[in-house]
């Protein structure tokens, strides 16, 4: 395979083998639902048998150079329950990119010691630049205040378990979201399916970007914007709550947020419906949802955290060839690996 197959994050419709996920721009709603099968075949596999040989021949390089627990550790875990190996990196002072090399550099590296490339960096618009020099593809577990398309996977699974469905949703957003990378790749995906409407609640300095909100009107999602939460609690389907991004902010805009007044609580969630709703976290939470209310069952960031694990095993298989659900219809990825030199 050649870099060039990789240089625009191109649309999946249910092909993964070989490709970069960039983007939930890439899905629609056929590669939607293939990666929720194959995440719900992992689901069984784990509960049946822990892990499997799937990837046995496979390399898994984690590239985090930003602050991470659940995406890190879940692509960890995922590879190891496939039976792939791992090798990573976890904050810039480790690497070689504190002596000043270039992030493509680092990736032409990497891609010469692993078959499949996950990475999370501060920059918008890294792991594209990522797949645009790798020979192997890229996961984008996160660039800046751009797109999470594996947690918006994540998130849209636990939905469609929690309420058994993905549409005719009625989402409230509330928090940062003007540079919570969650919450723009979940309205898009959201967007895929049809009678979903999004609610965004934050303080005028946190507004969803114009971008985002003009590519939900043109695909027709019905938006609106408050500064006030209770309003809109009650007619609410999913809570999905952020924190502030105070690395990209800064500490003194991050106290603006801090006296908002978007805590959850039991006394805000008595004024939401007492079933089919769920309250969702991509955490990690500092001081906007009340540990009080952990054990409603309408709580359900640590039931995300597990999904996590489950759709990024699914995209590893699939990205490598490797479906289980539907296997065989794809050639299998082991051509990335050659070595320059002539081998017998
Ligand atoms: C999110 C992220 O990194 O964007 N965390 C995660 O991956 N679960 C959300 C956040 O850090 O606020």
């Amino acid at each position: 395979m050649t870099a060039e197959a990789l240089r625009e994050p191109m649309p999946l419709n249910g092909h993964f083998t070989d490709r970069s996920i960039l983007s939930v721009e890439q899905f629609n709603p056929l590669a939607v639902t293939r990666v929720f099968d194959e995440a719900d075949a992992m689901a069984a596999m784990v509960h049946q048998q822990g892990r499997s040989d799937l990837l046995a021949d496979t390399v898994v390089a984690n590239l985090f150079y930003e602050p991470s627990t659940r995406t890190f550790l879940s692509f960890e875990a995922a590879a190891v329950r496939l039976g792939a190996g791992t090798i990573a990196t976890q904050g810039v002072e480790f690497s070689s990119i504190a002596k000043g090399e270039t992030l493509e550099d680092t990736i032409r590296t990497v891609a010469s010691y692993a078959d499949i490339i996950d990475l999370r960096h501060s920059e918008t618009g890294a792991a594209e630049r990522a797949a645009n020099v790798s020979r192997v593809p890229v996961i984008n577990g996160g660039d800046g205040s751009g797109e999470h398309p594996t947690q918006a996977l994540l998130d849209l699974y636990t939905i469609k378990h929690k309420l058994g469905r993905v549409d005719d949703l009625r989402v409230t957003m509330v928090g940062d979201l003007k540079h919570g990378r969650t919450v723009n790749s979940l309205a898009r995906l959201l967007a895929l399916f049809s009678g979903n409407s999004i609610n965004y609640v934050s303080p005028r300095e946190y507004d969803m970007p114009e971008d985002t909100i003009a590519a939900l009107a043109a695909a027709g999602v019905a938006q609106q914007k408050h500064r006030d939460l209770k309003p809109v609690i009650e007619e609410t389907d999913v809570l999905y709550v952020t924190r502030v991004q105070s690395e990209r902010i800064g500490d003194k805009s991050a106290k603006l947020m801090k006296k908002e007044p978007y805590v959850i609580n039991a006394a805000l969630l008595e004024q939401a419906r007492d079933n089919d709703m769920i309250v969702m976290h991509p955490l990690p939470r500092v001081n906007e949802i009340h540990p009080e209310v952990d054990s409603d069952p309408r709580v359900v960031f640590f039931d995300q955290v597990e999904s996590g694990l489950y759709v990024r095993m699914a995209l590893l298989a699939m990205v490598a060839g490797r479906s289980v659900v539907h296997g065989g219809r794809e050639a299998p990825m082991r051509s990335t690996m050659k070595p320059w030199m002539t081998t017998s």
